[in-house]
Order: structure tokens, then C-alpha cells, then sequence
């Protein structure tokens, strides 16, 4: 198998695509096979990683023009076609045309609608930013206690589903909106405000789902579902959103009769 690889070093280079062969094992991902190139071929070679386990959400990527966590993906699947996810297209992908073999081409890009640093290595920066603005934290009704805050097991699955977020950004690099309005605050930080909106150890009338009350927030989606699609957690933040607005929508008729 080849992986064509996206290549950019500020300093030495313009962008341009570098083309490794290796021999495809089984269960052999893309974070490991882009280790034995950085060994045999090319140590120069940037990516970011760090638990290797589908946890960190340090490695996400554009594998085959979909963006995905590298140390979750497995080459020999990839080839075969099986691991295919069907997006609304956007810009990003659609504008840089490369041509490749998916049978037996593996193409690798860094995340679209961020700042390549280097390689495969995009600036996370703008992403945290609006992660930062939805105000991440718990913030609780009572003071704190000695014993646990507890709350009914019926609660649990929908505030788990939005939970399980690792911040890998894959949704962010999926959507359409965030490519076209760098403004827009994103499907991560949408999720997660609705996260915290539901946590019923929330103080009781939170004004939680105000912070994206806003052009750029809520109001800004157009429910393509590419962020549902690549989420390797399962979240949907498509649902927390149109959540939010029915919500938010309700209020407001009951405020106006
Ligand atoms: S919602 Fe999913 S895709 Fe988006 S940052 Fe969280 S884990 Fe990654
Ligand atoms: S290396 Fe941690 S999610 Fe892939």
C-alpha cells in the first residue's frame, strides 16, 4: 500500500504531497503505519499523538478526505472500502483536488478550518477559544457537600452521550458552517454547552443555553450531520442543537404570550 502524505514546513517548503510504500499488516492503523514511515523513511515527519487509544483526541485527521482519529482507523478495512462515511461535501475537501487510489492509496491530510503548523500538526487554538467561551465547567446548585452529588440513573444516558466528547475536533474540521464562518462556534462547543445545560446537579435555572444564543451559536447550524457522522464518540451534536433551539424558541413564544 502508499500513504500520500500532506506535507508543509513553513521554512523549507511550499504545501505538496510526499508518496510512502509499506507493507499493510493486520490491524495495523494509520497512526502506527505513519510511525514506521517517520522510522524507515522520514524522520521529519509531524503528526500529533499521545494515548494511541481513541481517547486523547490528539491524532484526528483527513484520512481519505474524512476526518478521522488516526490511531482508531485500520489501513487493510480503509482499503477494502469498509470504513466509508458519506459527507455533505464542503469547500475544504472539495477545493484541494489531489488525486489518489483508495484501493490501494491511503491519503492523509491535516483537519480542515484549522492553521497547518506543520504536516499533519493543525493550531487547535480557535477551537479551544470557543471551547473556552461556552464556560466548560460545572457549576453546581448546592454548595459543595461531603458526600457526592447524585442525581437519578434516568439522567445519565443523554448527559453520557455528550460526555464522551475528547475534544478531537474531527466534527469541527467536518462541518461546512465552520468552514465558510470563522465565527461560528462549532459543533464541540455546542455539544458540550448542552451537556452542562442538562446536568440536573446544575444550579436550577441556568442561563446556560443563553451563551450561544447568538448568531454564531445555535442560530448558525444548518444541520448538514457531517460532525454526527465523523464523531468517533458517538456524540451528536446535531441533536443538542436543534435541542437548544426548541428550547430556546419555546421560551420565547411563552415570554410573548
Ligand atoms: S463531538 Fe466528537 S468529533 Fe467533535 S470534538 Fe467531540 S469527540 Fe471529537
Ligand atoms: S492518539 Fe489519542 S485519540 Fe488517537
Amino acid at each position: 500500500m502508499k500513504l500520500k502524505i500532506y506535507r508543509y514546513n513553513e521554512e523549507i517548503d511550499s504545501p505538496h504531497y510526499d508518496t510512502f510504500e509499506l507493507e499493510p499488516s493486520s490491524g495495523m492503523t494509520v497512526l502506527e503505519a505513519l510511525f514506521q514511515i517517520q522510522k524507515q523513511f522520514d524522520d521529519s515527519l509531524a503528526f500529533h499523538y499521545s494515548c494511541r487509544g481513541a481517547v486523547c483526541g490528539t491524532c484526528a485527521m483527513l484520512i481519505n478526505k474524512v476526518p478521522r482519529l488516526a490511531c482508531r482507523t485500520q489501513v487493510v478495512p480503509l482499503l477494502k472500502g469498509e470504513l466509508k462515511i458519506n459527507l455533505v461535501p464542503y469547500p475544504a475537501i472539495e477545493e484541494v483536488t489531489v488525486t489518489w487510489n483508495p484501493e490501494e492509496e491511503i491519503l492523509v491530510e491535516p483537519l480542515s478550518h484549522l492553521p497547518v503548523i506543520k504536516d499533519l500538526i493543525v493550531n487547535m487554538s480557535t477551537f479551544f477559544k470557543y471551547y473556552k467561551f461556552i464556560e466548560p465547567v460545572f457549576k453546581p446548585s448546592l454548595p459543595s457537600s461531603e458526600k457526592e452529588r447524585l442525581m437519578e440513573p434516568d439522567a445519565l444516558p443523554e448527559l453520557e452521550l455528550y460526555t464522551n466528547c475528547i475534544l478531537c475536533a474531527a466534527c469541527f474540521g467536518a462541518c461546512p458552517i465552520d468552514g465558510k464562518n470563522p465565527e461560528y462556534l462549532g459543533p464541540a462547543a455546542l455539544a458540550k454547552l448542552y451537556r452542562f445545560h442538562i446536568d440536573p446537579r446544575e444550579s436550577k435555572g441556568n442561563k446556560r443555553l443563553e451563551l450561544a444564543n447568538i448568531p454564531n451559536g445555535w442560530w448558525a447550524c444548518e444541520f448538514y450531520g457531517n460532525c454526527t457522522r465523523v464523531c468517533p464518540k458517538g456524540v451528536p451534536p446535531t441533536i443538542a442543537i436543534a435541542k437548544a433551539r426548541k428550547e430556546l424558541d419555546n421560551k420565547g413564544k411563552s415570554q410573548e404570550d
